[in-house]
């Protein structure tokens, strides 16, 4: 059966490490994987060729294609545009009509790369944890949403957190799934002690678990000690399950246990469809377009490539192909190879290119 990839490369750095993944889908197509890859413009490059930030077109082939791998979007050619049409607006769009409510962000330290860590490599030699954050709900979606005037040159903002029941339920089923995939244990952090959204979505977990997830551990923390435990003792969690606005920050915070942002791949995941099973999925790195290295050739490609790692794992089942594809980018790694962004002392300098050849030498 044919798997259909609809790449959007982007803008900046994006076309260059998506090039560099083509070179691994192409590796794994040799070896018999069988994708078909399309290609879409998307962001900047989309609003000069179309005057918007994703066409009705892109977003048909979005809906249809098995996973959706993007690069990055931005830069400053694009800061004025306007806000209906700005670069973000194509990515915002897909997360929205595709419903990808679940934003899964593993926070891995490669061997070679402990050293790179803001913390002390004993704390993170062998990390592997995954944040799992509510991506299409809570504070940054619900309304009220406001500044007002209230009178003695004094304004109001206000922000609203809304969760309903079935926003927290899906979240959770999809935390206890992906933990059964990896050392099966989940830990929801929310702030039930000050936020009735915490009451209920502790609530919500709980009821989850009991109803076909028991084998799964699961503990519950306070999202403030969650986010002092994440770097005090950061190994002790497998999954973590967590709101919108926790998410956004405690992600963040795990990013820099790994050490450089050119290494973060993240998936973004829909509700399976009720024919397929199958779920909508987008793969990107964490990080942006990066307007001040782009043109160059020398962006990090590890995150691009990565990120269709998480494809393999999450959308096509190819467990195998993925734990190969992450065993090549350690070995590589180990190699002494280094992009600009993550050269040390008595490592070998290489380009884009040179990373992704090393990586697919080790495939
Ligand atoms: P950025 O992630 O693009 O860059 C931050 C720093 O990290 C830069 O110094 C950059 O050179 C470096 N860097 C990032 N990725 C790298 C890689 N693969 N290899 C080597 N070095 C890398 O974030 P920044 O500078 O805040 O934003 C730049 C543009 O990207 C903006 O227009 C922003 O809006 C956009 N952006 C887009 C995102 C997306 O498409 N999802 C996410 C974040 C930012
Ligand atoms: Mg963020």
């Amino acid at each position: 059966m044919t798997k259909t990839l609809l790449l959007l490369p982007g803008d900046g750095i994006g076309p260059e490490v998506m090039a560099a993944t083509r070179t691994v889908i192409d590796w794994f197509n040799g070896h018999g994987a069988g994708f078909a890859c399309d290609e879409a413009l998307v962001g900047g490059s989309a609003y000069d060729a179309h005057g918007v930030a994703i066409t009705d077109e892109t977003m048909q082939k979005a809906v249809a294609a098995d996973a959706i791998l993007f690069g990055a979007v931005g830069g400053p050619k694009w800061d004025d545009v306007g806000y209906d049409v700005r670069p973000e607006a194509g990515l915002l769009r897909l997360r929205k009509e595709l419903e990808l409510f679940a934003n899964l962000r593993p926070a891995i330290v490669y061997p070679a790369l402990a050293d790179a860590s803001s913390l002390k490599r004993e704390l993170v030699e062998g990390l592997d944890i995954l944040i799992l954050r509510e991506l299409t709900g809570g504070v940054y979606f619900g309304e009220p949403k406001t500044i007002t005037d209230i009178g003695n040159g004094q304004k109001r903002a206000i922000d609203t957190q809304v969760y309903d029941t079935y926003e927290i339920e899906r979240i959770s089923r999809v935390a206890f799934e992906l933990a059964r995939t990896r050392r099966n244990k989940v830990t929801s952090m929310e702030k039930r002690n000050v936020m009735k959204s915490g009451v209920l979505w502790r609530e919500v977990v709980t009821e989850t678990h009991k109803h076909g997830y028991e084998d799964v551990e699961l503990e519950h923390m306070l999202a403030d000690a969650g986010g002092m435990q994440l770097v005090r003792a950061p190994k002790q969690f497998d999954v973590i399950v967590t709101d919108n606005l926790f998410g956004d920050m405690l992600s963040d915070v795990a990013a820099m246990l790994t050490g450089s942002l050119g290494m973060l791949p993240s998936a973004s995941l829909g509700a399976p469809d009720a024919l397929t099973g199958k779920r909508r999925a987008l793969y990107e790195p964490v990080h942006g377009s990066a307007p001040d290295i782009a043109g160059q050739g020398n962006a990090n490609p590890i995150a691009m490539i990565a990120s269709f790692g998480m494809a393999l794992r999450y959308s096509f089942e190819m467990i195998a192909e993925a734990d190969r594809l992450d065993a090549a980018i350690a070995a590589a790694l180990d190699k002494g190879v280094r992009t600009p962004d993550l050269m040390s002392e008595g490592m070998t300098k290489v380009d884009t290119d040179g990373m992704t050849a090393a990586i697919v030498a080790e495939l």
